[in-house]
């Protein structure tokens, strides 16, 4: 029986768990998952400000490490593993918890795993499942938006990543020039959905290139915006409007703009990942990451991919979203595998997922 704690802090949330294997990797049972978001912290900001961030950790993840013991009714030395995201990330919030994982394992001589943030992402598909299936892949996140051939667990290939903004990012961006709060992306599809998604021609950037783009996209929005308040603001604060950023827009109008720029990054991600899982033969396609909540997307996806065949799998919502859950699995799975890490192993911001 293995009993897994994990810390999630690459970013601005503070996150714990802890998973009981009682054998094999079948039957892993989540005992707690705990997040503290700091999203109120950093809205007035537009976006996450490190210095911030590493701060509200430190005072976040001891009370989480003590409401998670207590919640799961395990005392720390009962644990027999300590887990942590050693990158990507921001420095300053990796280090947080990776020194308190770090701490932990040297002080009650257990194996520490540094966890790469993306596998995490990558295996949340799998939660709670035996193993890990080979798959084509989506990471869709506010820093990550890549397509990986998973042959089996640690034995990845990318097949294509964002050349310029994730796709989160552009939807936080979009959502910021439409004076919608951060994080933009559960915004925008708030709003979409009382709009109509074909109202604005947004380009899909479809290349025949594996990777993908969202600049232009957040870029055709940016130059539409004044049209748009030029010509739908024919009321007497129109002028005032015109020099007025973000543009105030009317309800039906940032409806429909909201969902016709959903509509494109939808696509994208769906013809994508049915190109790739067709050229690499897959059977399965799953997808993780922030995004992923996006129910269009969720939905788009699953109808394609029964279109084509393939057997489609996406994290549950809760899963999603950074959380230290995702992180305790993929740590469970590669203990289970013998891959242990040395406490000498150092954070990476800029870790890049091992292929
Ligand atoms: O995975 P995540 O929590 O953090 C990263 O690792 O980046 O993803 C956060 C991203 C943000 O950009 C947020 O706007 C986006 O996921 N997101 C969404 C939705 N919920 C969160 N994007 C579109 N639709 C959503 N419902
Ligand atoms: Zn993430």
């Amino acid at each position: 029986m293995n009993t897994i704690l994990a810390l999630e802090t690459s970013c601005d949330e503070t996150a714990v768990a802890i998973l009981r294997c009682a054998n094999g990797n079948s039957g892993a049972k989540l005992l707690t998952s705990e997040v503290a978001s700091q999203v109120a912290e950093h809205e007035k900001y537009g976006g996450i400000v490190p210095e911030i961030a590493s701060r509200n950790h430190l005072v976040n993840a001891p009370r989480l490490l003590e409401r998670a013991t207590r919640d799961a009714k395990i005392h720390l030395s009962a644990i027999d593993a300590f887990a942590a995201t050693s990158g990507p990330g921001l420095a300053t919030s990796l280090m947080v918890g990776a020194s308190i994982a770090k701490g932990l394992a040297i002080g009650l001589s257990k194996p520490y795993l540094a966890i790469n943030h993306l596998e995490g992402h990558l295996l949340s598909p799998f939660f709670g499942e035996e193993g890990v299936r080979r798959n084509v892949s989506l990471v869709v996140s506010g820093g990550h938006t890549m397509s990986i051939l998973v042959r089996a667990l640690a034995d990845y290939q990318l097949i294509g990543r964002t050349v310029d903004d994730a796709a989160g990012e552009a939807f936080d961006k979009v959502a910021r020039m439409l004076g919608l709060p951060y994080p933009g992306g559960p915004e925008i599809e708030r709003v979409a959905r009382a709009g109509d998604p074909t109202r604005f021609d947004l380009p899909r950037s479809m290349s025949d290139s594996e990777n993908f783009s969202f600049s232009g996209l957040k870029t055709a929005v940016r130059y539409l915006l004044p049209k748009i308040v030029e010509r739908f603001s024919e009321t007497p604060d129109g002028e005032q409007r015109l020099t007025q950023t973000p543009y105030k827009l009317d309800e039906r109008v940032l409806a429909d703009l909201c969902a016709s720029f959903q509509q494109a990054v939808v696509e994208v991600l769906v013809r994508k990942a049915i190109t790739a899982a067709r050229k690499y033969n897959a059977d399965l396609v799953t997808m993780s990451g922030g995004v992923v909540c996006n129910r269009q997307l969720r939905q788009q996806m699953a109808d394609a991919c029964a279109c084509e065949g393939f057997e489609f799998k996406s994290a549950g919502s809760w899963l999603c979203t950074d959380n230290a859950a995702m992180i305790a699995f993929t740590a469970l799975l590669r203990l289970e595998a013998g891959l242990e890490s040395q406490v000498t192993e150092e954070i990476d911001p800029s870790l890049a997922l091992t292929l």
